[in-house]
């Protein structure tokens, strides 16, 4: 087993490692013991699979569990079941000291992380991600989040969790696509800033995950702790994401999360190149890369398309875009793009 300390405005430790799950209320135990009640949050596919195991081994530990479980998928993270969790979080008298622990992907972990921010001023969080993307992403760095109609996690609150479980066993359910989704995030904080998570990233990782999950675990941790509340560094983490936001939009979401991101990283490479800031073998070494774990990195839409989309992101500022750019293999940096210059940079990465 792996344990990364992430040294936030809370310090908690993500413990990485296979056959976890059946430890968990021991786990949990040591941070905050029984008798306590917890709200376990998942999706009814992921407590199908993993439900029982996690209630057994909280209830093993002394807890009293109560269960929310709702549909899957991103269309559920929203303010009505956000409100059916803090009713069923009041029903069950979950006091101040007791517990929510989120035992799912990103949807379930932000929304539950929101829910546990706000229900009594803020309960304490526990997160199990069980999508790679969860483990190496969104279960860290504190951010929570339910989408409104006018966009996606447009309102949340910076709040960290207590801990983090990551059991790599649960991995072996998670459908192929989803995998891949997962391994594009993977495959960013590489080129982000870690060329030895590229060297690693050669062989595939799905048999061995867990040195993977760790490393990207620990870089999330560097910026997190650099900048927790996404004013400067942290926003190095959304490589990819202006143009594969954008794409993500123009598709109507029919282009998943971590194909759109890997055909963002491209575009971002390849303008990197035009701009002059880069140098042609790392938008090549990106798209083999992409390649190698099942994720495409053509963009189908029209450069002026894409930057109108992206313009009505909330991550713009004034009349800028921050936008991050590989200047090398394994290191890349911030840069003001002015709006009126995102369609000609979309061009310069390769859209239509
Ligand atoms: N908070 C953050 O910093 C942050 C960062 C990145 C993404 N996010 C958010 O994360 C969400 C996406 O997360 P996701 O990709 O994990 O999506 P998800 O939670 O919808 O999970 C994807 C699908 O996989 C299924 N699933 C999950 N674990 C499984 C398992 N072990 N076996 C079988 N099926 C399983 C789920 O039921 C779901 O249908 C988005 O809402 C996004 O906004 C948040
Ligand atoms: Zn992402």
């Amino acid at each position: 087993m792996e344990t990364i300390t992430v040294k936030a405005s809370k310090t908690y430790n993500v413990e990485v490692g296979s056959g976890l799950l059946t430890t968990v209320g021991a786990r949990l135990a040591l941070l905050c013991p029984a008798p306590r009640r917890v709200m376990l949050v998942s999706d009814d596919t992921v407590f199908a699979l993993w439900g029982e195991m996690a209630v057994t081994s909280l209830e093993a530990a002394g807890y009293t569990v109560t269960t929310f479980v709702f549909p899957h998928g991103e269309a559920s993270k929203n303010t009505a079941t956000l409100l059916n969790l803090w009713n069923a979080m009041a029903t069950a008298k979950l006091s101040r000291s007791d517990v929510a622990v989120a035992l799912g992907g990103g949807v379930v972990g932000d929304l539950t992380g929101f829910a546990a921010a706000t229900y009594l001023r803020g309960i304490a969080c526990y997160q199990i991600p069980t999508t790679l993307l969860a483990m190496v992403d969104s279960s860290v760095g504190g951010k929570t989040a339910v989408d409104l109609p006018a966009g996606k996690n447009l309102c949340g609150a910076f709040s960290q969790p207590i801990g983090v479980l990551c059991d790599a066993d649960v991995l072996q359910t998670l459908p192929a696509d989803i995998f891949a989704e997962g391994c594009a995030e993977v495959i960013k904080y590489g080129y982000i800033g870690d060329k030895q998570l590229l060297a690693m990233l050669e062989t595939p990782f799905q048999n061995d995950p867990v040195p993977v999950i760790a490393r990207c675990i620990a870089d999330k941790r560097d910026v997190v702790e650099m900048d927790e509340h996404d004013n400067g560094p942290r926003q190095l983490l959304n490589l990819g994401h202006t143009g594969g936001h954008a794409a993500e939009k123009l598709s109507d979401f029919s282009i998943s999360h971590g194909a759109a991101v890997a055909m963002g990283m491209v575009m971002a490479a390849k303008a990197a190149v035009a701009r002059g800031i880069c140098k042609p073998d790392v938008p090549l070494h990106m798209e083999n890369m992409l390649r190698r774990y099942g994720l495409e990195t053509e963009c189908p839409f029209a450069a002026s398309a894409l930057a109108e989309a992206a313009l009505s992101d909330k991550k713009r500022r004034g009349g800028e875009v921050t936008f991050v750019f590989p200047v090398q293999l394994g290191k890349s940096e911030l840069y003001p793009v002015p709006a009126a210059e995102l369609a000609a940079l979309f061009s310069a990465g390769g859209a239509k």
